[in-house]
C-alpha cells in the first residue's frame, strides 16, 4: 500500500499495518522516521478501504526504542523545544486520527516509543515488551507527550513512579497496570492485535469514529460540556444509513453489514 525509507503500510480485510523498520538502531525515532509515520498516516486516513489501523516495530527486538539520542545529543534550547513540538504534533495527530490505532509492542517501547504507544487508542503487548520512560537519567524529560498521558492510563502515582525512576517494566506488569489493554503469549503478538483491528472494523465505522472523538473529549473537558458533546454525536448518527442498517439488523436476527455511511 505505501512504502517509504523506514515506514511501510501493508492493508488486508479492512485493517492497515503500519511498520516502522530501522532495525539497526532497534527503530528508533529520527526526525526522517518521524515525518514518514506523519506520512503514511496521511494516506491510510484518506483510504476509504481502511477501518483501523495496528502500528508495530519491525525485528523480534523493538516496538520504538526511543527518539534517536544521536540527535537529540546535539541540540540547543530553542532546537529542543522544536524537536518536542514537531514530534507531539504528530503523536498528536494520530490520538486524534479517527480510525483506531492500536500499538503491538514486542519488544522495547521506551522514551519517544513508549510515548508513540501512549498516544495510541490501545495497546497490545507480548510477554517480551519492555515499557519504560528512561529520560531523567539522560538528563531530560519526555517530551513526546508522555508527562500528559501517562497518569491518564496508570494513574499519577504510578506514572510518577515510571518517569522519575526511569525504569521499565514487562508486558504482564504493563497490562496489570492499565498501560497496555492485554499481554499476549509473544509469537501471537501481531495476530492478536490484528483480530482486535478486525473486531472494531466490522462495527459501524462512523459511529466506531465518534465514540473516539466523545472518549477523548471527555479527556479534555468539563462533564457538562462532555456530556453535551456526547448527546449531539448521539443524536448525529440517526442521519447514518449504517444505524438503521444495525438496528434492522437487530431486529431481523441477522448480522449487520456496515457501508461506513
Ligand atoms: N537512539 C539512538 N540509537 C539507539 C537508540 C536510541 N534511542 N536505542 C538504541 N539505539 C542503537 C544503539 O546505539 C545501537 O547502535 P550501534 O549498534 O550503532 O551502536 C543499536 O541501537 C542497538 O542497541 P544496543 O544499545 O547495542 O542494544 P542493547 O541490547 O545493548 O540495549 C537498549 C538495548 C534498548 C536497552 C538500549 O539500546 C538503550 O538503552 N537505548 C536507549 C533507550 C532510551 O534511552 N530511549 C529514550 C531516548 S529519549
Amino acid at each position: 500500500m505505501s512504502k517509504r525509507r523506514y515506514v511501510t503500510a501493508v492493508a488486508a480485510d479492512q485493517v492497515a499495518t503500519v511498520t516502522i523498520d530501522r532495525q539497526k538502531k532497534l527503530n528508533a525515532l529520527n526526525p526522517e522516521v518521524i515525518s514518514e509515520i506523519d506520512a503514511v498516516f496521511a494516506e491510510i486516513g484518506d483510504d476509504p478501504a481502511v477501518r483501523s489501523v495496528v502500528l508495530t516495530g519491525a525485528g523480534e527486538r523493538a516496538f520504538v526504542a526511543g527518539a534517536d539520542i544521536g540527535v537529540l545529543a546535539k541540540m540547543d534550547p530553542i532546537g529542543g523545544v522544536e524537536v518536542s513540538r514537531a514530534g507531539q504534533e504528530v503523536f498528536r495527530r494520530i490520538e486524534r486520527f479517527p480510525k483506531p490505532v492500536i500499538a503491538a509492542v514486542g519488544g522495547y517501547a521506551l522514551g519517544g516509543g513508549c510515548e508513540l504507544a501512549l498516544a495510541c487508542h490501545l495497546r497490545v503487548a507480548s510477554e517480551k515488551a519492555r515499557f519504560g520512560l528512561p529520560e531523567v537519567g539522560l538528563g531530560i524529560i519526555p517530551g513526546y507527550g508522555g508527562t500528559a498521558r501517562l497518569a491518564r492510563l496508570v494513574g499519577l502515582g504510578r506514572a510518577t513512579e515510571l518517569i522519575l525512576t526511569g525504569g521499565m517494566i514487562d508486558g504482564a506488569r504493563a497490562s496489570e497496570i492499565g498501560l497496555a489493554n492485554m499481554v499476549v503469549p509473544h509469537a501471537e503478538l501481531m495476530e492478536r492485535a490484528r483480530e482486535l483491528a478486525a473486531r472494531i472494523a466490522a462495527n459501524a465505522p462512523i459511529a466506531v469514529r465518534l465514540a473516539l472523538a466523545s472518549l477523548y473529549r471527555a479527556e479534555e473537558s468539563a462533564i457538562e460540556h462532555s456530556l453535551a458533546f456526547e448527546a449531539n454525536l448521539f443524536g448525529l448518527l440517526a442521519s447514518t444509513a449504517d444505524m438503521k442498517e444495525g438496528m434492522s439488523a437487530f431486529l431481523e436476527k441477522r448480522r449487520p453489514v456496515f457501508g461506513g455511511s
